[in-house]
């Protein structure tokens, strides 16, 4: 019988442990502080007075009164620095959180609407991306977000004018608005990005119904299901997903704050977990959601009462689900056996 660790162990053993990140949206990173500091300098007029005026906005009933307050926010990056910027201040965050791996998000549509050239997105991201590896030693990777709110024809601009910086993301996702926006309404572009070898993964089953995962798996061929806690109402697709060992980057906190989940203690992960699926541990929107991803792992594990084997899995599966070669993997894997000996939770490694 595998012995318990204390509460505080346990916590320490959460926050130390080697994981990555694979459902950060990098615009949900945006602190009110910063918002505030951007504005400023860019001569942008805020809604809000002050920075808790804005924080005392972030009371959300579902997706998209989330939505609405996040699309505002971002209305503050204009140039190349504001989203270097940014994309540090969520790395630096992500390196104290022992994140080896970082899969960043980012939604291109909602700047260039407001005129922002793609290039002053992606090199900005990509510059913060490639100074954190050289500083802090964090590995990360660029996806690029399609809106679904928006039509296939302005998914498929978008697409062209990132191809001049292809060589710069790793892959696109699917966001924004899911209910009435299923994922076959980009199966076209989807199909194009698989023809230039990107990786593909899409929200789906956050709010939205089993049929929308289904169609994300079928249709987009989708390589991961970003939340999916909606399967859980479908047999026979729970079925699927742990016989195939497709990853679900599972986002806790954003999924208490839609409400989706009425407390963390009736969140599903722990369910998932033990039908065999393939699940993680994700932030979403860390600055609107009430935390980044330690926070994640440690409020879930206080409020369902997972252990050390259930944080190893976890942690095994983030860098298992993440899009790097095998060699990388298994170097952080020999790192989060390290990790748990030395925390004195061996036993979670031989029950994982
Ligand atoms: N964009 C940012 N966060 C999101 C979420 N949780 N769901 C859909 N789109 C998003
Ligand atoms: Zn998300």
């Amino acid at each position: 019988m595998p012995h318990a660790l204390t509460d505080a162990s346990l916590t320490a053993l959460l926050r130390d442990m080697p994981k990555a990140e694979l459902h950060i949206h990098i615009e949900g990173s945006l602190e009110p502080e910063l918002i505030f500091a951007l504005a400023q300098r860019n001569q942008v007029e805020l809604p809000y007075a002050d920075v808790e005026a804005l924080r005392s906005a972030y009371a959300f009933t579902d997706l998209q009164s989330f939505l609405d307050i996040y699309y505002a926010g971002a209305s503050v990056l204009l140039h190349e620095q504001d989203f270097y910027d940014m994309a540090r201040a969520y790395l630096a965050r992500a390196v104290s959180d022992h994140v080896v791996h970082a899969e960043i998000f980012f939604d291109p549509q909602t700047h260039t609407a407001r005129g922002v050239p793609m290039a002053s997105v992606i090199n900005g991201l990509y510059r913060a991306s490639r100074d954190s590896e050289r500083d802090w030693g964090i590995s990360c990777a660029l996806i690029l977000c399609f809106l679904r709110h928006l039509s296939e024809e302005e998914a498929i601009t978008t697409l062209a004018q990132a191809m001049p910086l292809r060589d710069r993301f790793i892959g696109v996702g699917l966001d924004s608005s899911e209910l009435g926006h299923p994922p076959e309404k980009f199966a076209r572009v989807f199909a194009q990005c698989r023809d230039l070898g990107l990786h593909l993964v899409a929200h789906a089953g956050e709010e939205g119904p089993p049929a929308y995962i289904w169609s994300a798996l079928d249709t987009l061929q989708v390589e991961r299901v970003d939340h999916g806690v909606q399967a859980q109402q479908d047999e026979a697709l729970m079925q699927r997903l742990a016989r195939e060992q497709i990853a679900l980057t599972v986002c806790p906190l954003s999924n208490q704050k839609l409400q989706v989940f009425p407390d963390l203690a009736q969140h599903n992960l722990p369910q998932m977990l033990e039908a065999g699926l393939m699940v993680t541990v994700n932030s979403d929107d860390p600055a609107y959601f009430g935390g980044y991803i330690n926070e994640n792992f440690e409020q879930l594990f206080a409020a369902t009462g997972m252990g050390a084997a259930q944080a190893y899995q976890l942690a095994r599966n983030s860098l298992q689900a993440s899009f790097v070669g095998e060699a990388r993997k298994r170097a952080w894997m020999e790192q989060l056996d390290e990790c748990f000996v030395r925390h004195g939770a061996e036993d979670a490694i031989a029950a994982g």
